[in-house]
């Protein structure tokens, strides 16, 4: 009894630091950096048709922001002419709409995904540049009018950069010229001119192709060219870019005027065949099993260095926030994230912050507490 008395006061402080930590603690990702930026996820077509309802949940739970992964690209809108598939990009609008997301539109002009047919008349011989301009706007005009004050914010020219900071010599480029940038921009912005407008890239803490984007952003500016936002796509790796890299790139950016959104981000945890940062679609590598190293697993010491990582990447998106609108996860949880598939087909691979169950990992935490660091 005399024992008990005496535990009582201390289990109470007990019980109350461990409230206190608790209330402490945000509920959610998109709670921690409420006020500095959204936090967002990719859907996939199972997210957005409602098949993958535990998906559901975490987004509704962590995020208040959504990108489409596919649904709004030009081969699954508009795969054949005159042929228009609007459904699931329908689907991912109202999602949006309903919950009240920060909805980004990915993307309306890339070399990628994008029909052989829309660069080539019907003799099969290449366009014109102003037959192909006239697609382009038309493509342009159809999909942001359609969505026109839903769709907050476009990917408007997505890759156009080689990693060496030159134009990209796309069949865009080639067939128009390098101005089919400031060319979609223009046609983005009367089509929506209250949408926030950007160019997508991956690998810009490279210094040569870091130096090309802002030539490009300078350059679209003096002519007058609305450009609002730099997406820094950020397919990383548990050692690059460094936390110093990641912040010279985004000041470096932000200081020609634009928002940095962190626009696809996930960290490859396995053996890399390649160099650089690089999201080139076009690399494939044959399968085998020591490139798969972790089927059953991550081993703890790479867990940790996945966290840690994570955690230096917060920690300075969360010090540049006045410079950030967002920074969005290119997938929900590590079963369905395309670098299970890319640039090897058939890996198990752990890029993200929800684990094959929906259940977070230790990064997940990290990345909870960085503003909570920082007070
Ligand atoms: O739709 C077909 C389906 O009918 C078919 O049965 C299946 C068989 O493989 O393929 C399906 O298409 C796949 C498509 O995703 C939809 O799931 C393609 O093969 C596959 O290549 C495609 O991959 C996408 C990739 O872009 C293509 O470029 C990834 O899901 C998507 O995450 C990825 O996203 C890009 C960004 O748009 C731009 N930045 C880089 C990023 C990662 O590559």
């Amino acid at each position: 009894m005399r024992a008990s008395c005496f535990t009582r006061p201390v289990l109470f402080a007990t019980v109350l630091i461990a409230a206190t930590a608790w209330a402490q603690q945000p509920a959610s990702l998109k709670q921690a950096y409420q006020g500095d930026f959204y936090v967002g996820a990719a859907m996939n077509a199972a997210e957005i048709t409602g098949q993958d309802q535990r998906s559901d949940a975490i987004i509704l739970e962590q995020f208040n922001s959504i990108s489409p992964e596919n649904a709004l690209k030009w081969a699954i809108v508009n795969p054949e002419p005159g042929q228009y598939n609007w459904g699931l990009a329908d689907q991912y609008v109202a999602f949006g709409v309903e919950h009240h997301m920060w909805i980004v539109g990915h993307n309306l002009v890339w070399h990628n995904q994008v029909p052989a047919w829309v660069f080539r008349g019907k003799d099969g011989k290449l366009l014109t540049r102003d037959a192909l301009l006239a697609r382009m706007k038309e493509h342009i005009f159809l999909e942001v009018g359609r969505y026109k004050g839903k769709i907050q914010s476009w990917d408007v020219v997505n890759e156009a950069l080689n990693d060496d900071g030159t134009l990209r010599h796309s069949l865009w480029y080639r067939i128009i010229g390098p101005d089919y940038i400031a060319k979609a921009f223009q046609y983005a912005h009367e089509a929506d001119p209250k949408a926030q407008l950007t160019y997508n890239d991956y690998n810009l803490t490279n210094p040569e192709k870091l130096a090309g984007v802002i030539r490009l952003v300078k350059q679209l500016k003096a002519e007058g060219v609305t450009i609002d936002c730099v997406g820094m796509q950020n397919h990383d790796h548990l050692d690059s870019p460094t936390a110093a890299e990641e912040d010279a790139a985004i000041r470096a950016i932000a200081v020609t005027g634009v928002k940095v959104a962190i626009s696809e981000l996930d960290i490859n945890v396995l053996p890399w065949p390649g160099t650089g940062n690089t999201a080139e679609v076009s690399m494939h590598m044959a399968s085998s099993p020591k490139w798969n190293p972790w089927p059953n697993g991550l081993p703890r010491d790479v867990q940790q260095k996945l966290t840690d990582q994570y955690a230096a990447l917060f920690r300075v998106f969360y010090k540049d926030r006045a410079d950030i609108s967002r920074v969005t996860f290119w997938g929900v949880t590590n079963a369905q994230s395309w670098l299970n598939n890319w640039p090897i087909p058939g890996r198990t691979n752990y890029p993200l912050l929800l684990d094959r169950e929906g259940k977070p990992v230790p990064a997940f935490a990290a990345i909870l507490n960085v503003p909570g660091e920082a007070r």
